[in-house]
C-alpha cells in the first residue's frame, strides 16, 4: 500500500470534504425538514448535534482514513486486525457501503430535478409566473416518471464519469471555482428574497428555539440530518481522509468543514423561508420546497432567468461533488480488493444504485399513494429510504465513535491528532460517551417507528 495516492495539494482534502458536505443536504433537505418540523427547535437540535457529535465523529472518521491509507472496508479490516472483535469493527466499512448505495439512489433523482429547473430557468419558462403555476409545474414534473428517470440517469452517469476519470484534476479544480461561486449566488438570492419576501419572519421561524414544539420525529430528523449534511458515518470522509497528507490538523479541518456546511444551510434556509412567508406558502410543503419557492423569486427578479439558471447549475455542481464522495469509497474498495479497473468498479457501484433509484422515481407518481412500501411501512419508498438513511448514518457514526474512542490506543490516536492532552481528552470524552448516548437516544425512538 505504499503507493497509495495522496492529494496533490495540502488544501485539497478540505476542498474535497467541503465538496462532499455541501450539497442537496444544505440547499434542499435542510430547509424542507426544518419547515416540516417547526423551524427553530429543529435547527437547534441540528446545530447542537453537529457541534457536539458531528465534529468529534468527523475527526474520528478522517483519522481512521488517514491512518489506514486504504478504502473504508479494507481500512477498517487493517485497523481492526489487532483488536478484539475485529470482524465486528470491519462491519463499519460494509455498513458505509450499503448507506452509499441507498443515499446515492435517491440523491441522484433529486439532483435530477435541478437539471429540469436549470432548463426551465434558462429558457425563461417561469418568468412572471405566480406561486400557483410554479407549484403546478413542479407537480407536473413529479407526475412524469419518464422525465425523472431521464434526469436520474443523466446525473448519475455524469457523476460516474468524473469518478471514473480519477478525482484529481476534475474535482480539485472544479471545486475551487464552484464553492465560492455558490456562496456568492446564494447571498444574492438571499438579498433578493429578503426584498421580495419576509426575512424577519424567516429569521423568527428558523431562530426561535422552542424545544417544546419539537416532536420525537423532529428530533430524529434533526439528528439524522446532521449526519447527512456532514457526510458522516458512511466512509465518504474516511475515503478522502486516506489521501490526506499526514501533517494537516484534523481538528481545525473538521471544524472548518462543519462551520462552512452549517453556514450554507442557514443561508439557504433564510432565503427560502423569506419567500415562503412573503408569498403565503406552506413551510411544511415537503421535498418540493426549494423547487417551488426559489423559482418564484427568480420569476420576479430582473435578470432572474439567467441568475436562476446559474443557481441551479451550481446546485448541480454541489450535488455532483457530493455524489462523487458516495461513489468513491465503494469504487476504491472494488479496485483494491478485486483489482478491477477503476471504470468498471465505478460502473458496478453506480448501476446498482441507479436501479435502486427507480424506487424513488416511482414513489412520486405510480407508487405515490399505494405500494408495497405503504402496506409494509405505511410510507412511500422514498420516505422509507430516507428513514433508512437516518438510521444507517448515525449507526455508522456510532460504530466509528466507539472504535476510535475505545479500541484505538492513546498512542495510535495521538500519532494522528498531534494535539495537546486537553483537546485530546475533550475529543475522547465526546466520542466515548456523548456521541453514543445521542445515537442510542435516536435509535430507541426510531426502531419502533420503523416497525409500526
Ligand atoms: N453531505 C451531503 C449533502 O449535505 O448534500 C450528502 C452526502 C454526501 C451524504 C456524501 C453522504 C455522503 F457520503
Ligand atoms: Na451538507
Amino acid at each position: 500500500m505504499s503507493t497509495h495516492n495522496v492529494w496533490t495539494h495540502k488544501g485539497t482534502f478540505l476542498l474535497a470534504a467541503v465538496g462532499s458536505a455541501v450539497g442537496l443536504g444544505n440547499l434542499w433537505r435542510f430547509p424542507y425538514l426544518a419547515g416540516e418540523n417547526g423551524g427553530g427547535a429543529f435547527f437547534l437540535v441540528y446545530a447542537l448535534t453537529i457541534f457536539s457529535v458531528g465534529i468529534p465523529i468527523l475527526i474520528a472518521e478522517i483519522m481512521l482514513g488517514r491512518s489506514s491509507r486504504r478504502s473504508p472496508i479494507m481500512g477498517m479490516r487493517f485497523l481492526a486486525r489487532t483488536h478484539t472483535a475485529s470482524r465486528a469493527w470491519e462491519s463499519i466499512g460494509w455498513l458505509g457501503a450499503v448507506s452509499a448505495f441507498v443515499i446515492l439512489s435517491f440523491y441522484s433523482v433529486i439532483a435530477g430535478w435541478a437539471i429540469h429547473y436549470t432548463g426551465l430557468m434558462l429558457t425563461g419558462s417561469l418568468q412572471q409566473a405566480d406561486a400557483t403555476s410554479i407549484g403546478a409545474s413542479f407537480e407536473a414534473l413529479l407526475a412524469t416518471p419518464e422525465l425523472l428517470l431521464l434526469y436520474h440517469t443523466l446525473f448519475i452517469a455524469a457523476s460516474a464519469l468524473i469518478v471514473g476519470l480519477g478525482i484529481h484534476r476534475g474535482i480539485e479544480n472544479g471545486l475551487r471555482l464552484l464553492m465560492p461561486s455558490l456562496c456568492v449566488i446564494l447571498l444574492v438570492v438571499l438579498a433578493y428574497s429578503a426584498s421580495l419576501g419576509d426575512l424577519g419572519a424567516a429569521a423568527d421561524f428558523l431562530l426561535t428555539f422552542n424545544l417544546g414544539e419539537l416532536s420525537l420525529e423532529g428530533w430524529l430528523a434533526a439528528m439524522g440530518q446532521s449526519f447527512f449534511t456532514l457526510s458522516l458515518g458512511m466512509g465518504a470522509i474516511m475515503a478522502y481522509g486516506a489521501y490526506m497528507p499526514g501533517e494537516t490538523s484534523l481538528t481545525r479541518t473538521a471544524i472548518t468543514i462543519a462551520v462552512l456546511d452549517t453556514a450554507v444551510a442557514v443561508i439557504a434556509g433564510l432565503a427560502i423561508f423569506a419567500l415562503v412567508f412573503g408569498a403565503g406558502l406552506d413551510p411544511g410543503e415537503g421535498p418540493g420546497l426549494m423547487f417551488v419557492t426559489l423559482p418564484l423569486a427568480f420569476a420576479e427578479m430582473p435578470g432572474g432567468a439567467l441568475l436562476g439558471g446559474i443557481f441551479f447549475i451550481l446546485v448541480l455542481g454541489a450535488a455532483i461533488s457530493s455524489a462523487i464522495s458516495m461513489i468513491e469509497p465503494v469504487a476504491a474498495y472494488l479496485v483494491e480488493r478485486f483489482d478491477l479497473p477503476r471504470p468498471q468498479a465505478v460502473a458496478a457501484m453506480v448501476i446498482a444504485s441507479w436501479a435502486l433509484g427507480l424506487l424513488t422515481v416511482m414513489s412520486f407518481n405510480l407508487w405515490a399513494d399505494d405500494s408495497l412500501f405503504h402496506r409494509l411501512f405505511d410510507r412511500s419508498a422514498f420516505d422509507v429510504l430516507e428513514l433508512l438513511t437516518n438510521i444507517l448514518m448515525p449507526l455508522g457514526g456510532l460504530l466509528i465513535a466507539l472504535f476510535a474512542g475505545w479500541a484505538l490506543t492513546h498512542g495510535e490516536v495521538l500519532k494522528e491528532m498531534h494535539t495537546n492532552e486537553r483537546w485530546f481528552r475533550i475529543w475522547r470524552f465526546l466520542v466515548r460517551f456523548v456521541a453514543p448516548t445521542a445515537v442510542a437516544f435516536v435509535f430507541l425512538h426510531t426502531i419502533p417507528q420503523v416497525e409500526g
